[in-house]
């Protein structure tokens, strides 16, 4: 056998431009992330690393203000998180309802219906969020196993209130799955008080990390609901009775943990943990509102009514005439700052700017602003 030698590519060392990234996620990792990144890895079953892992657990914890005993991080993206949610504790025929406020919502219902769920699905167009009697009705009709809402549509820029959504779900006797991918970190959550059951997130945006390892809790009330299936969960890498025992006091092999996402996230949990959770969530709210009033005075219009916008993630209408996906290319090309486009219902509409985790500062937002001037004017 011969080696190929046509397929031997003699590359220079990577070297990637500097990027601001203003967009729907990833953001920029805090400089303590990345170097705590590029500790040498230890093996995933050394006690040091176990320490780590512990801490992990307790640091996820505050950030999401839960007891929760299962609270881990799953190795991959926000998307795994997701699904693992979904995998462990929906059986076939379950009834699981989805409140859809945007592209997330959709990836949910997909999801469900892969594991065999009988899928119930309430809509509202991009931007808005249900009210309270509008979850009450729909779970009277529709009986749940479980409720799944996003509470930060990235897709849409709205912020689902969830006060009261738990207690209700407790009443119909139903589990309340959340996805926090966009507010963890950044707008505040109370998993405990809200009686969430099972909630996600990921590392890439409020908590200015890599993307590669997702937060993921469980209540004992829905973890009953995994003891109890009738079936195994059906996804081996997701399977979190499996996965309890590597992250429980077992320490009993599964996967290879991302040893080097892990030393990151810790760094990254340990940060939101100094600066304090609330004032976090009040640097969020300060900066997105310097940068709302600073996207009005440009004459831009905001497409989420101010009671429900994120903090962290911004949708403005893109104005009559202009090319939205060419404005943002020239904000990446020339100024080296990245926005988002927008997806599905709100393609070609809007622009979705964030400002999450270590972005979230008043000097990013003057940045952007003093770039979109400028892109804006050539443009008109
Ligand atoms: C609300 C929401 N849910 C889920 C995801 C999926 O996360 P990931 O892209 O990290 O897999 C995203 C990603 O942006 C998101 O914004």
């Amino acid at each position: 056998m011969s080696v190929r030698e046509n397929q031997r590519l003699q590359l220079q060392p990577l070297s990637i431009p500097s990027r601001l990234l203003l967009g729907p996620g990833p953001s920029n990792a805090h400089p303590a992330v990345l170097q705590a990144m590029n500790t040498p890895p230890v093996g995933h079953l050394d006690p040091t690393f176990f320490t780590v892992m512990d801490e992990i657990q307790s640091l996820l914890r505050y950030a999401w203000q839960t007891e929760n005993p299962f609270t881990i991080a799953v190795s991959g993206t926000g998307t795994s998180a997701m699904e693992a949610t979904i995998a462990n504790v929906t059986e076939p025929g379950d009834v699981v309802l989805v409140g859809v406020i945007g592209y997330f919502g959709n990836r949910l219902v997909d999801m469900a219906e892969r594991y065999g769920a009988d899928v119930r699905i309430i809509t509202k167009p991009w931007g808005q969020v249900f009210s309270l009697e509008e979850l009450q009705t729909a779970l009277k009709t529709h009986r749940p196993a479980i409720l799944a809402l996003v509470h930060a549509e990235t897709s849409s820029g709205a912020c689902q209130p969830l006060e009261g959504v738990g207690q209700l779900c407790r009443e119909f006797d139903c589990l309340l799955l959340i996805d926090t991918v966009t507010s963890l970190g950044g707008v505040p959550i109370f998993l405990d008080e809200w009686d969430v059951d099972l909630a996600y997130s990921c590392s890439q945006k409020g908590l200015s990390c890599p993307p590669g390892a997702s937060p993921l809790t469980i209540s004992p009330r829905a973890w009953k609901k995994l003891q109890q299936r009738q079936t195994k969960v059906t996804n081996f890498y997701l399977d979190m009775t499996l996965l309890s025992k590597y992250w429980g006091s077992d320490r009993v092999y599964h996967h290879t943990a991302p040893i080097n996402m892990y030393y990151a996230l810790r760094e990254a949990l340990r940060l939101l943990s100094q600066e304090g959770i609330e004032n976090s969530w009040q640097r969020h709210r300060q900066n997105a509102e310097y940068l709302w009033q600073q996207l009005q005075d440009l004459g831009l219009t905001l497409h989420v009514e101010r009671e429900y916008r994120l903090p962290t993630l911004t949708t403005v209408r893109i104005p009559e005439g202009i090319d939205g996906k060419a404005i943002a290319r020239q904000l990446l090309l020339e100024h080296g700052i990245e926005i988002g486009s927008g997806l599905g219902e709100l393609a070609g509409k809007v622009w979705r700017i964030g400002l999450m985790g270590f972005n979230s500062r008043k000097e990013n937002v003057d940045k952007l602003v003093t770039a979109l001037k400028q892109v804006l004017s050539k443009s008109i």
